[in-house]
């Protein structure tokens, strides 16, 4: 691999803005809303002024546990409200894991993997595994890929489906599947089930339906090895993207590496960045590692 490193941004967005980053905090709009968040590694100071920060419809206030918190309201706003990106539409809500439906800068990746889908001259079967609320899905097949979605939380494929709806692809070929990841993509290699395109976006921990077990340091390279099982002969992409962990691009492409040898393709890694409209510095979000057929 060589030694470059990217800094990917998402520079599409119009329904959603990083408004001002420091003192342990972000301030963003989804649509017409404004909302304060922990963010661990703004570590600078805000740039906009306390009023701007005051005004926003929420502020999340975490507590000591993983992930654990909740949202205060400050001003009204819906339970839920529409936003969109591109063609892709789909609901915002405040819950209580601190997101609000969507992670903005991973729509670098649904505009990578639309341009291969739509490039191929084939048909193409993806495989979305922690799959959340769908926008990865749904760019799959607005594409014109045929999508299996896997995620362990009903709840999360109850709103990826009407993300669905509200995008006008009701007749797209999805495949909705509440499972465990690594499970699924197990059991898919045994049925001699093949992809052409692979996303995976695992967060730090994480439960299966049934209990199951994620720790990404532990469980990723068996998700690997298993994905590894379910390539088709000619893949197109595996795009991998890592948040809130001490883990460097450099490890997971080097990890992804491994997986596509004897594929003839390239791999980047680097990180998924924002730039913030008040001082235009750069947060970045995730780390990721992709790779695409040559
Ligand atoms: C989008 S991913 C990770 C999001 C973000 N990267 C983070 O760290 O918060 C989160 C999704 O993975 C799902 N998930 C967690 N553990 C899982 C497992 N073992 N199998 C399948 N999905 C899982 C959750 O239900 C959730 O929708």
């Amino acid at each position: 691999m060589s030694n470059d490193f990217f800094l990917l941004e998402s520079p599409r967005w119009r329904d959603y803005e990083l408004l001002d980053s420091g003192d342990g905090l972000k301030l963003e709009r989804f649509g017409p809303y404004t909302f304060a968040r922990p963010e661990s590694q703004a570590m600078w100071s805000r740039a906009l002024p306390r009023k701007d920060w005051d005004a926003a419809h929420a502020d999340f206030h975490p507590t000591n546990e993983e992930s654990g918190g909740h949202w205060i309201p400050k001003k009204k706003f819906p339970e839920r409200w529409q936003m969109s990106y591109g063609n892709l539409k789909f609901w915002a809500m405040t819950t209580p894991g601190r997101h609000l439906g969507v992670f903005p800068e991973v729509a670098a990746h649904w505009d990578w993997m639309a341009d291969l889908v739509r490039a191929a001259d084939r048909p193409v079967n993806a495989l979305n595994l922690f799959g959340y609320t769908g926008l990865a899905t749904l760019a799959l097949a607005a594409a014109g890929a045929k999508v299996t979605h896997v995620d362990a939380s009903k709840k999360s494929v109850t709103w990826a489906r009407e993300n669905q709806s509200l995008s006008g692809l009701e007749a797209s070929p999805i495949r909705w599947i509440v499972d465990d990841a690594l499970k699924f993509v197990q059991r898919e290699a045994r049925r001699g089930v093949k992809y052409d395109g692979i996303v995976l976006d695992p967060p730090k921990f994480g439960r299966g339906p049934k209990g199951e077990v994620w720790e990404v340091y532990k469980s990723l390279p068996d998700l690997f090895a298993a994905c590894r099982a379910v390539l088709s002969e000619r893949p197109l992409f595996i795009v991998t993207t890592v948040y809130a962990v001490r883990a460097s691009a450099v490890h997971v492409g080097q990890a992804l590496e491994e997986t596509m040898r004897g594929f003839k393709g390239e791999t980047e890694r680097g990180e998924l960045a924002t730039r913030e409209k008040s001082a235009r510095r750069l947060l970045s979000q995730a780390v990721f590692a992709r790779w695409r057929v040559k």
